[in-house]
């Protein structure tokens, strides 16, 4: 069977009337092109409106078979809370800077997940394992999550046609974890420019405590990767259009109407983003100094959107009062400046409309892309008669489209100065700026785009690690209880047994736990240690009252199963370097809010996990090679572990720790777990019957590895006979 690209947005690409009509935009050629030999491609989305439920399932036939999409129907309730709630008044304006537009209603929460799993519902009714599924957009953010927990080896990618904020306006949102946690449940996440992708990663840091490199976002079942792959617009569409009658005919009577004037032409979405009130201003400016207003017409294309938001209802009639107001200002007997078309236009007309202005004038106050831009520019094609593009250094075409007279939209006066500029260009110029852009554009079109997008999310490779490779780890313990031998476990604490939490000392372990201890701790041929970086009375606290060994700081003591005194390990070894570094570390502490020391018998360590990420990131390399330059000649080892930075002693480690534990017992298995650095000591002892398990995603030379402590919980409790819990889960 042909492998699907199940494509997922939150409007289907059609319209339903008497009939149903396919619409025609850039992302359904761009994925038509994609309909390869191998690739069948299906469509999931919300069909725009609400659908009696007794015409469902025939609606729901005919887009199936005639358009190869999948309708998610949404009760009128949930589509409002889901659509015009939460996706278009609380994050829409948030992802545009706008959060003096954020509304947020508690009751769109559940909508939004509602509406969310419903989708997820349809990609889990069509999707098989091998298949891809490609989901665009913030209305859909919830979705790879819910996809990947359900189906782990699904590859799932994501794109952002919006901007990706500051994390500093991202925060304001209510759910920001929830959000930012859903979209990374997907393999691969694209933007339009780098500086999306840069904010999306910060949030990603700042929100959820995940260190991660500039592209890859690692995470315990899986990586996500960061892509720049700026959208383009559907190219041959756009030439074909240009060569029929239909164009001619539109492009003539165009020619006939405005035969003295110039067009200053702006096309759009009735968005406030698009920054159409400052546009009117700078108008108004403009033509306040025009010396023949008859000679200008300015054609605004602006195209009902999201009517049902309140602040879009504000904007139409502002938007209306201004232009009434600018062409009462203006107008002669022959002429009013302003043409406004509340409306939609056919795609042939609009052709003709960029190929017939003089000016495209694209000014919106932040736009992810702005395709329009892009089609004015490739409708740009006859050499002897090329428009001027202006475009706002806000919109992520700006990044491409460099060659435009590009203007800061805040500024009226830049705003007036270059429609000027634009109106006295010599045809040389206009020439010479526009072919390099149209080149591009032409070149870099919307197949390319999804194509690239799909072959790479292609050639990822199946995330989860396989389950039947544990599977073997649990035959081998139980097999040792079973023996006649006994059995050693040595399980490190933070990361591996429990979750690590922002305050070490908030780490207690919970009853879930202490009650898989206790039975651990309570088979007679188990001999279990607790063995950890913590100090004596941290590990005391936690599980002293258990009858197990403890061995703490990493190995510098040990205390007996059940034992009071703690024997130590590193009676030979000088901590005389401890008190010249505590003045350091203390340097550090004070200028890094947030940072703390912890000063244990034998080590010292500068933990920073409540400090900015990037900020004590960039302190604690600092401080890492600070140290090796100050101690290259004491017997000291300096770790630059999770989120700390410590100094212990060289002939202190775990892997020795356990060499004196075992002394001469003879064991049928040792078990060593761990989750950082400091763990592969035990890993790499190189003992006979050694199980080293690796908790977390870092490189290790453990035999197994499990994503979670929580995994890793339920791994012990199959080996010891609790079949409740599957731990590849
Ligand atoms: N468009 C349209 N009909 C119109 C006016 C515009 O289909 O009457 C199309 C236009 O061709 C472009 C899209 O709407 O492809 C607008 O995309 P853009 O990226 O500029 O803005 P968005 O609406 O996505 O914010
Ligand atoms: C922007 C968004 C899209 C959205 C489109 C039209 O381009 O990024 O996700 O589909 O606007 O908005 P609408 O609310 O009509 O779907």
């Amino acid at each position: 069977m042909k492998r699907q690209l199940i494509n997922v947005s939150n409007r289907l690409p059609v319209t339903l009337g008497e009939e149903i009509k396919k619409s025609s935009g850039g992302l359904v050629s761009a994925l038509a092109g994609l309909e390869r030999e191998d690739l069948a491609l299906r469509w999931i989305g919300w069909p725009g409106k609400a659908v009696e439920v007794d015409q469902q399932s025939d609606i729901e036939r005919r887009l199936r078979q005639e358009h190869h999409c999948m309708p998610v129907f949404l009760d009128q309730s949930t589509a409002h809370g889901h659509y015009d709630g939460l996706s278009n008044s609380s994050i829409w304006p948030l992802l545009h800077y706008m959060p003096t537009y954020f509304r947020y209603q508690p009751e769109w929460w559940p909508d939004f997940v509602a509406a969310n799993r419903l989708f997820a519902d349809k990609v889990q009714e069509v999707a098989g394992e091998n298949d891809l599924v490609w989901v665009h957009d913030y209305q859909l953010m919830l979705l790879p999550r819910m996809l990947r927990e359900r189906m782990p080896n699904l590859r799932v990618g994501f794109f952002w046609h919006t901007p990706f904020p500051s994390y500093e306006v991202f925060r304001c949102h209510p759910h920001r974890e929830d959000l930012i946690e859903g979209v990374l449940g997907a393999d691969r996440v694209g933007f339009h420019t780098f500086g999306y992708l840069r904010h999306f990663r910060e949030a990603v840091v700042r929100l959820l405590g995940i260190e991660s490199e500039i592209t890859t976002i690692r995470q315990p079942t899986h990586q996500t990767q960061l892509a720049v792959c700026p959208i383009g617009i559907d190219a041959r569409r756009l030439e074909e259009t240009m060569k029929g009658e239909s164009f001619a005919g539109h492009y003539q009577k165009l020619c006939e109407t405005y035969r003295d004037q110039k067009i200053i032409l702006s096309v759009e979405r009735l968005d406030y983003t698009k920054g159409i009130l400052r546009r009117l201003n700078a108008i108004d400016r403009f033509l306040s100094k025009a010396p023949d207003v008859d000679r200008l017409k300015f054609i605004f294309v602006s195209v009902p959107s999201r009517e049902g938001v309140e602040q879009y209802q504000e904007l139409r009639q502002e938007v209306s009062r201004r232009i009434g107001q600018i062409n009462g200002r203006h107008a002669t007997l022959n002429n009013s400046p302003i043409h406004f078309i509340h409306g939609t236009v056919e795609f042939e007309q609009l052709c003709a409309l960029y190929a017939r202005s003089d000016v495209g004038l694209v000014t919106p106050l932040i736009d992810g892309m702005n395709l329009v831009a892009k089609e004015y520019v490739a409708a740009q094609s006859e050499p002897g008669r090329v428009g001027t593009l202006i475009l706002s250094e806000f919109a992520g075409a700006a990044e491409e489209l460099f060659n435009a007279l590009v203007v800061n939209p805040y500024d009226p006066g830049a705003v007036a100065d270059a429609i000027g500029m634009a109106l006295a260009m010599d045809a040389r110029e206009k020439a010479d700026r526009m072919a390099p852009m149209r080149n591009r554009v032409m070149r870099m079109d919307a197949r390319a785009w999804a194509r690239a997008f799909v072959d790479d999310l292609a050639a990822i490779e199946p995330a989860v690690e396989p389950a039947r490779k544990i599977e073997a780890a649990i035959d081998r313990v139980k097999e040792a209880m079973n023996g006649g031998g006994r059995l050693a476990m040595f399980l490190d604490y933070d990361g591996t047994l429990r979750e690590i939490e922002r305050q070490p000392s908030a780490a207690v372990p919970t009853a879930e736990i202490r009650e898989l201890l206790e039975r651990l701790a309570a088979m007679r041929k188990v001999d279990l240690t607790i063995i950890s970086g913590r100090s004596e009375e941290d590990l005391s606290a936690f599980v002293g009252r258990l009858p197990v060994r403890l061995i703490a700081e990493h190995g510098a003591s040990i205390r007996a199963a059940g034992g009071r005194s703690w024997e130590r390990l590193d009676r030979n070894i000088s901590t005389a370097w401890k008190e010249q570094i505590l003045r350091l570390l203390q340097l550090y502490e004070q200028s890094t809010p947030g940072s703390r020391i912890e000063n244990k018998r034998t080590s010292l360590v500068w933990h920073y996990r409540n400090a900015d990420p990037e900020f004590g990131a960039w302190k604690a390399g600092h401080l890492a090679s600070e140290l090796a330059a100050l101690l290259a000649n004491d017997p000291v080892h300096i770790r630059h572990g999770r989120k700390i930075v410590e100094v212990t002693p060289s002939g202190i480690h775990k892997g020795s720790a356990i060499v004196h534990a075992i002394g001469e017992v003879r064991y049928e298995l040792i078990l060593c777990a761990g989750d950082d650095q400091t763990d592969e000591s035990m890993f790499r002892l190189g003992l006979e019957n050694l199980l080293s398990i690796k908790v977390g995603d870092r490189q290790t030379s453990a035999q197994y590895r499990l994503p979670t402590p929580a995994a890793f919980r339920a791994f012990l409790r199959r080996c010891i006979g609790d079949l409740s819990i599957n731990p590849a889960d």
